[in-house]
Parts: structure tokens; sequence; C-alpha cells
């Protein structure tokens, strides 16, 4: 039977999607509000054991309406795999929106109108579920981890495991950057996670499925990439949606045409026609 997330009903999460912060808060010359906020992924019935704090949702996630489902979100449920975390896990973003522009995402790291809300999903989280660790993808979430535990008495008084790692798409940022060379940029994220894993593993008391400690190498390969589990993302989405390739990608010949047009194209291979 398919599965689905049955998303928002209960409470603390009904009234936080309620009263999202929209443009007065995330300026639209750098952040994508026209999408729509993206909230979450993954368990909100209590049953969560990690936490990860991501940066902010990109094309994919515009679609699906949950977070890291793309590439970075497939590179790091393979991660959780490795902590033996499958299905008890949930997600939040540093920032709502997708961020528009070099600078955006940095400008507003310090902004306490984003924080404010941020911090009241970090306090349900940490206040509803029993989380051992929290993991934060990049430096702008490792801020907001941060920022949290100096705002929030809940995240003064979290005392679980915490791990800050590089982003999952750090080798595609930094070839596409700096020209570093993605391979080397891969081996360098791969050998950040294994240190993570390293400290991670021995700190989460309740996998889901106990599995040894195992590294990566020094390239992803296929097997590090999971699927996001259908659980995951609203009734009804097609099994394409989840699949390991890219569907959706922005399109347009002008800056404006381009922030106002997603591309969704159904890949060959998984076209049942
Ligand atoms: N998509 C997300 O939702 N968050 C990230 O950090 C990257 C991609």
């Amino acid at each position: 039977m398919p599965d689905f997330d049955p998303g928002y009903g209960r409470e603390p999460y009904a009234t936080l999607v309620r009263s999202y912060p929209g443009p007065e808060t995330y300026p639209t010359a750098d952040f994508r509000t026209e999408w729509g906020p993206v909230f979450h992924r993954g368990r909100l019935d209590g049953t969560a054991r990690v936490l990860v704090i991501g940066q902010d949702p990109a094309t994919h996630e515009a679609v699906t309406r949950r977070i890291l489902v793309g590439t970075a979100g497939r590179r790091f449920q393979g991660f959780l795999a490795k902590l033996g975390i499958t299905t008890s896990y949930v997600m939040v973003n540093t920032y709502l929106y997708s961020v528009y522009g070099q600078s955006g995402g940095n400008a507003h790291a310090h902004d306490p109108a984003i924080a404010a809300y941020r911090h009241a999903w970090l306090d349900a989280l940490v206040g509803a579920n029993r989380i051992e660790a929290v993991i934060a993808l990049g430096t702008l979430a490792d801020t907001a981890f941060h920022a949290w535990q100096a705002a929030s008495p809940a995240g003064a008084a979290y005392t679980g495991a915490y791990r800050h790692v590089l982003h999952p798409t750090y080798p595609d940022s930094a070839a596409a950057s700096s020209g570093a060379d993605p391979a080397q940029a891969t081996a360098k994220l791969l050998a950040d996670w294994n240190a993570a894993l390293d400290a991670l593993h021995p700190a989460i008391a309740h996998p889901d499925q106990p599995v040894p400690l195992t590294h990566y190498g020094s390239g992803l390969a296929p097997a590090d990439l999971v699927t996001i589990p259908e659980a995951d993302l609203p009734a009804g989405l097609p099994a394409w949606m989840r699949s390991d390739e890219t569907w959706a990608s922005r399109q347009g010949a002008t800056p404006a045409d381009k922030r106002a047009t997603l591309l969704v194209r159904i890949p060959t291979d998984l076209r049942p026609f």
C-alpha cells in the first residue's frame, strides 16, 4: 500500500505552518518567496532521534513541498542509513525559502525574525522527540544551530550529540564557484563525513536498524545515494519524484523568467508510456 506523510494537522505544527513569515521577513530580492515556504521532511509524530538542519529548498523541494529530496537529500539519506537511521529523523532548513543570488544566504544568517521562526520549529522538534543527535549541513546551518542554543532555553538545554558537516552538495558548489576538481572535492566531503560517522555512530543509542560502522570510499558509489522514502512525501506523489534522477530545473531566457519557471519532466526511463 502506498505510504505518505500525513502533514501538519497536529499541534504545534498546525500553528507553526499557519504563522509562517513572508516577504516582510524574507526579502524577495534575496529569497524566492514566490514559490512558497517548504517546512520540513520526516517524522512529526515524536519518533525522531536525529534532527538534521539543512540550508534552503531548491527545485525538487518546490514541487514536492518537502525539504532535502533532490541530490542533497539522497546523499544525506545515505549518510543517515550508515547511522542505522532509516525512519527516525526529522529535517528542517535554515531558510524556509530558496535563496536567490550569491550573497542572499550569508546576508540573512543573523536576521532576528528569520531566526525566531526557525527557533520555534527547533524548540517544537526537540521538545516533542528524544533527539540523540543534531546534524548541521553546511556553515549556515551550523550558525543556525548555535544561534538557537544561545537564544532558546530548549536550545541551551539540549545535551545530545552535535556535528557540523560539509553540505552534501559541497563538491558541486566548490566546482562551480572556485573551479575545484569535483573528484577531489567529493573526497574532501566524504573524509569529513567519515569523521562525522566516527563521532555520531556511537551517539545513536536507538538506531532503526543497527548497522556496523562503514566508511565512504573516496567517491560516491551508487549505493551511497538512498531513495527518499514514500512516507516522507505528501500523498499521491508519483514514484519518479523520489527517483535518483533530476526531474526539475529552472528555465528561462531572462533572470526573471528563470526565476518564474520550473520545468518538470518525467525521466525517460521512468515513463509508463
Ligand atoms: N534542499 C534542501 O531542502 N536543503 C538543502 O540544504 C539543500 C537542498
